[in-house]
């Protein structure tokens, strides 16, 4: 059995706390009694095997185990309570898997094994022991080391606007996967599917042992056991269980601009102008919450941002064939415009009684969309249709949506949330005002007075419930502050956030305790079904800030409220390593640049250079930093321009890469070796044991499985390195947009590993639409020839210009159309080939 994993759920010690009521470790667990085997699955009931402890409140006499080999590399392990009414995260948000998996031979790779008395699981706390010094990764969002401490570390999971994205602290999302990398013996992971707040320590107890320990404050034991034995396999197994990420469009991976305090539509249109002008392409223009009437979502800004002006803009865009996105908050402001009036007549906000519940956000005072509402979904898609209507409205390409943890600038307990919102002028000072500008930027008035709440209409479904089997929460639990604290490094769980004692609508009447991390993902996915309600046939961009496990699957992620430093630079990698190779979800990126402080030139040319690697290429500051967009500086100007050409060069192999993931979870991203510090030009970066070629010069390095030291990286610079082994298929010039350079021809670049030998593969499809036609071709190189086959679904208007092989010697004799390159040591030959059938090449 190959990197079997043992499983003994009784080492595992587990219970609930409280000094008040003893330890939990005097608990007496529970006893498996009724066993009841099927082929791939057992069932068996839990019971108390002593006198209560109560250390959490009341402890549940029976529970029930439910273990399935649910395929030869995924076990499935959940224990409830017998009745099913303590709260699971719903089905609506994600999808479990179909158990009917592939069992091969029946012969799982992970074994399930228990004791039966006492059956040592407890409530909340949970520990797994494991080997000395581990190689664990994942238990996102965070942005400490790739792997994570085995030390005296806490990670918290409970969603959070983060500023500035703090070490050591729990940030926008949320992903209980961890994954245990042990060499030679094996790599597997662990999906806990709660998502409630938790905390999981990593550390080792007095006697010296390793352990992780899950301390969650609600929610069932749903665990998802990932054999592995590589962690390529096990991200495949994971996206079985949480859903494969989705397809973006290839205009997506483009290059993008924002900012946070554009004053106006001119201020935009200008600085669209500049990058044409400067030479570098801009793919996607964006415009931050500056472009809303007083922040109000669903608004225009009347002065600054007319309607016909922002038409205009888009027009220009689309004629260039360039794109616009813009941000849409999910706070809406509480005052009489179209969204709230619309959402309050039908009842679909948060609500605290009879009384809708306030915040204080951009606008000032808010209210929130309960998405477990069953009518905002419609009010939803609806304000997308009025607002982004192509023929009336501002017609975006793509959606960016933020605050969804959701965010609430008014601490906790939040009484007045108009007189905070007055207080504390909540849209931050205005930058220098131009004379030319219509009115100041923000230049807020300050009408945050609230109207006085109208009587909400309640859905059908009422908030009555709690029949046996709800899966929702069981009643009587303190909402606000539990027995056990999390370590949020925002405070109490509800401090600046919406208040975790809501009820939400829909007949499970969910409290927002249990599903507060989920906010930002049921937004997520509620805008792409808004979106594609827009435009029906084709893939919709959604960038959020919150996400949980499977948000993959419908949207992707940039990495929020970085800063313009060098640390937040070189976190960005391992974060975007993380999200892409464990999370599942690959369209993510960080701001280009850093968005908190002003950058400096030499921050922003290497970052340029950097955030070409980022599946999510997106240049982005905060309101009142300097202006960072790349043709501020020459040498950023530079190094953009070379960066993006080699970016999109490399497009369709990125593409390519990109929608592998897509189909079979196979996670697309390799780690990269850049400078990561000011004022440094050289390099110590690791080879594994193989040949590689630069991309520049295409000199050879011979890996040995150690650190080389790469000299004189010019700031406009980046080292890359190909795999001996790879067939890469080049666009054979880069363009300004990526539909110009989707007219460019390919070259076939060979680098051959030692043996002479390398393949590849090109994925084709018109770049857009969720339907459509599509060619898989492969590439194999052999010792001076080259196989071209695969599918051929899609017909590309395009043609293979050329082959390259490199690390050549001159030929001895000079075949047909074959030159050589005595730089680069390389081949090339001209061809003709379409690619629209197999083909052979002789070079
Ligand atoms: C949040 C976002 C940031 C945005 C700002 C204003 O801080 O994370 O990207 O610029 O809000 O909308």
């Amino acid at each position: 059995m190959r990197g079997s994993l043992l499983l003994l759920l009784a080492p595992l010690v587990g219970a609930a706390l409280l000094e008040t009521r003893g330890s939990p470790d005097d608990c007496p667990g529970y006893k498996v009694v009724n066993v009841r085997e099927k082929d791939h699955s057992f069932e068996a009931d839990l019971t108390i095997a002593g006198d209560h402890c109560d250390v959490y409140g009341t402890d549940l006499e029976n529970l029930k185990l439910f273990v399935e080999y649910q395929t030869d590399d995924r076990l499935h392990v959940l224990i409830s309570d017998l009745e099913e009414d303590v709260y699971q995260v719903p089905t609506s948000v994600l999808r479990r898997p179909d158990a009917n998996g592939d069992h091969h031979d029946n012969k799982p790779n992970i074994r399930f094994d228990y004791e039966e008395e006492p059956f040592s699981f407890r409530y909340l706390r949970l520990r797994t022991w494991l080997p000395a010094d581990p190689y664990l990764y994942g238990l996102g969002e965070h942005t400490d080391s790739l792997r994570l401490p085995n030390k005296n570390y806490t990670r918290t999971l409970w969603s959070r606007d983060a500023y500035g994205i703090p070490e050591n602290t729990n940030l926008y999302g949320n992903h209980p996967i961890y994954v245990d990398h042990r060499g030679d013996d094996g790599t597997h992971g662990v999906f806990f599917l709660n998502s409630n707040g938790m905390d999981i320590k990593i550390d080792q107890a007095d006697d010296g042992r390793q352990y992780l320990e899950y301390n969650t404050i609600g929610g069932v034991l749903d665990f998802y056991f990932l054999a592995g034995p590589t962690p390529k396999e096990v991200a495949k197994q994971y996206s079985e269980v949480v859903g494969l990420p989705a397809m973006q469009a290839y205009w997506t991976f483009g290059y993008h601009n924002c900012r946070y305090g554009y004053q106006d539509v001119y201020d935009v249109a200008e600085v669209v102008y500049n990058y044409s002008r400067a030479h570098i392409p801009l793919e996607t223009m964006w415009t931050d919450i500056d472009y809303m009437d007083r922040r109000r979502v669903f608004t225009l800004d009347p002065e600054r941002f007319p309607l016909e002006k922002m038409r205009e803009l888009v027009d220009h865009l689309h004629k260039h064939d360039q794109h616009y996105i813009v941000m849409v908050d999910p706070a809406v402001s509480d005052s009489d415009n179209g969204a709230a009036n619309r959402g309050k007549e039908q009842g679909i906000f948060l609500t605290r009684g009879e009384e809708l519940y306030q915040g204080a956000v951009w606008p000032g005072v808010t209210v929130y969309p309960d998405w477990f509402n069953p009518g905002t979904q419609e009010w939803w898609d609806n304000e997308f249709a009025r607002f982004f209507d192509p023929a009336k409205g501002v017609d975006i390409d793509g959606l960016w949506i933020d605050m969804n943890e959701a965010a609430n600038f008014c601490p906790w307990p939040c009484k007045d949330p108009a007189a905070y919102a007055e207080e504390n002028d909540l849209p931050p000072a205005a930058p220098a005002v131009r004379d030319s500008s219509p009115r100041p930027l923000p230049g807020f008035p300050s009408d945050f007075q609230p109207k006085k709440s109208p009587t909400v209409k309640r859905s059908a479904s009422g908030k009555t419930r709690r029949a046996k089997g709800t899966k929702a929460g069981l009643p009587d639990r303190n909402l606000l502050s539990p027995p056990y604290q999390i370590a949020n490094a925002a405070g109490s769980l509800s401090n600046k956030t919406i208040d975790t004692d809501l009820v939400h609508e829909g007949g499970d009447s969910f409290v927002e305790y249990d599903t507060h991390n989920l906010y930002g993902t049921m937004m997520s996915s509620a805008s792409r079904q808004a979106m594609v309600l827009r435009r029906p046939d084709v893939r919709p961009l959604v960038i959020t800030r919150s996400t949980f496990a499977g948000a993959g699957a419908h949207v992707g992620h940039w990495l929020g409220d970085n800063l313009s430093q060098w640390d937040k630079y070189r976190v960005s990698i391992s974060q975007m390593l993380a999200f892409a190779s464990i999370f599942q979800i690959p369209m993510v990126g960080s701001d280009v640049c850093g968005f908190g402080g002003n950058t400096t030139e030499e921050l922003c040319a290497r970052w340029a250079t950097l955030g070409a690697f980022n599946p999510f290429y997106r240049n982005h500051n905060e309101l009142g930093a300097i202006p960072q967009e790349f043709y501020r500086w020459p040498t950023v100007a530079n190094a953009a321009r070379k960066a993006i050409e080699t970016r999109y060069r490399l497009l369709d192999y990125l593409y390519t890469a990109f929608h592998r993931q897509t189909q079979t979870g196979e996670p697309f991203l390799q780690p990269l070796l850049p400078v990561q510090d000011v004022g440094q030009t050289s390099v110590d970066a690791y080879f594994p044991n193989d040949v590689f070629y630069d991309w520049n010069s295409g000199a050879v390095i011979h890996g040995q499985g150690a650190t080389v030291h790469l000299d004189n990286i010019d700031v406009t610079e980046i080292p890359i390195h190909i795999r001996g082994g790879s067939v890469i298929p080049l666009r054979s010039k880069s363009a300004m947009t990526t539909a110009e350079l989707r007219r460019r021809g390919f070259e076939i670049l060979v680098a051959p590993n030692q043996s002479g030998y390398a393949s590849g593969s090109l994925y084709l499809d018109d770049g857009e639409s969720l339907d459509t036609a599509s060619s898989l071709i492969e590439f194999e190189y052999n010792r001076g020839h080259l196989t071209i086959r695969g599918q051929f679904g899609y017909r590309a208007n395009v043609v293979i210009e050329s082959v390259t092989v490199l690390r050549q010697s001159r030929p001895w004799k000079a075949k047909r159309g074959v030159e050589f390159d005595a730089a680069k040591h390389s081949i090339t030959k001209k061809v003709d080939i379409d690619l629209s059938g197999p083909a052979e090449i002789d070079i």
